[in-house]
């Protein structure tokens, strides 16, 4: 019996483990590493309508337990992608989400048109970047255009749509408008914003002075993100993301509410160390005799048996 499996819009998921957007890339080099097929699922990098060469460097700081990351959503372009990695992608037996960035409504219809013929499973509207001027924090930042954005994505396809976000102080409100322009669920959390200063120089290390925080210092925000959402939202399907580095940080953002649980810094760390934490939440869903699905959500759980 497989205690991993899990389910989504009446779709079985193999186990809850997907890769993160970004930091794999497509997976083109993370394919020749591990099994891919291993996995619940895999996100691809921010993709947008246009190519972009991304923020100039030095624009990656490693923190030790995290990095600081400026990337500037450099992709090559829808175009490229239908080309060039779309195919590969559609071969893999597992859960695909693809990541799409962009400015306005427009952009986000365009390229789910462009790709809804393929085999792909979700879409994950990546509004919350914060190492772009224009896009994500514009967006959030505008309400009647983040409506726009949602309710005419969500209109372009019949797949499930998620929403992705950051440690934004209204997240409910941004969660509501989502729900009620029909998402289907939401992605928790992406970077924070943050700095590191060089004390030789006393300037900033990043081209771009500021950059996305990841990795685990951002978890208690992660599962505080995901635990204030799943309270309001009982139903939503969540995937949690954010300082996942071994099994534990996994089964708390999933009692957190998270149904999906995304791995993005740690496979830059040790691409590998997804598959034990694979094995290693299997072995403590063994020893406590639960599934997967049983964990989830556990700590909204009113009660005072809170032994598993
Ligand atoms: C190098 C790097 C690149 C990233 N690129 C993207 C991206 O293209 N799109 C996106 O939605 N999130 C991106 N992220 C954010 C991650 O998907 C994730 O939300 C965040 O890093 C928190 O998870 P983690 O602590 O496990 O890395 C990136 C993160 C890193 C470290």
């Amino acid at each position: 019996m497989n205690l991993l499996e899990t389910n989504l819009f009446n779709k079985k998921i193999k186990n809850p483990f997907i890769i993160a957007s970004g930091p794999c890339g497509n997976f083109e080099e993370l394919s020749e590493i591990i099994d891919i097929n291993n996995l619940g699922g895999i996100t691809t990098k921010t993709i947008t309508k246009e190519p972009k060469i991304g923020n100039k460097a030095p624009r990656i700081v490693n923190l030790n337990d995290g990095l600081l990351n400026s990337i500037g959503l450099e992709n090559k372009g829808i175009d490229y992608f239908i080309e060039n990695e779309i195919k590969r992608i559609e071969d893999y037996n597992t859960l695909k989400i693809i990541s799409i960035g962009g400015y306005n409504e427009y952009d986000f219809e365009y390229m789910i048109e462009k790709i809804d013929d393929y085999d792909i499973d979700f879409y994950e509207l990546n509004l919350s970047c914060p190492n772009v001027n224009k896009g994500g924090a514009t967006l959030l930042n505008d309400k009647k255009l983040l409506s726009k954005v949602i309710e005419r994505s969500c209109n372009s396809t019949d797949k499930p749509i998620f929403l992705k976000f950051g440690y934004e102080s209204n997240l409910e409100e941004l969660v509501k408008i989502g729900v009620y322009n029909g998402a289907s669920g939401v992605t928790l959390i992406n970077t924070l914003k943050g700095m590191k200063i060089d004390i030789n120089t006393g300037k900033p290390i990043l081209k771009m002075k500021t950059g996305g925080v990841s990795g685990s210092f951002i978890k208690p925000m992660a599962v505080h993100c995901i635990y204030k959402i799943r309270e309001k939202f009982p139903y939503l399907p969540i995937i949690g993301m954010g300082g996942v580095f071994n099994h534990e940080d996994a089964i708390e953002l999933a009692m957190a509410g998270a149904n999906l649980i995304g791995v993005g810094t740690a496979m830059m760390m040790d691409p590998e160390i997804v598959n034990k934490i694979i094995k290693n939440t299997a072995f403590y869903l063994s020893s406590k005799n639960k599934n997967f699905e049983d964990i989830v959500s556990k700590s909204h759980e009113r009660t005072d048996n809170y032994v598993l």
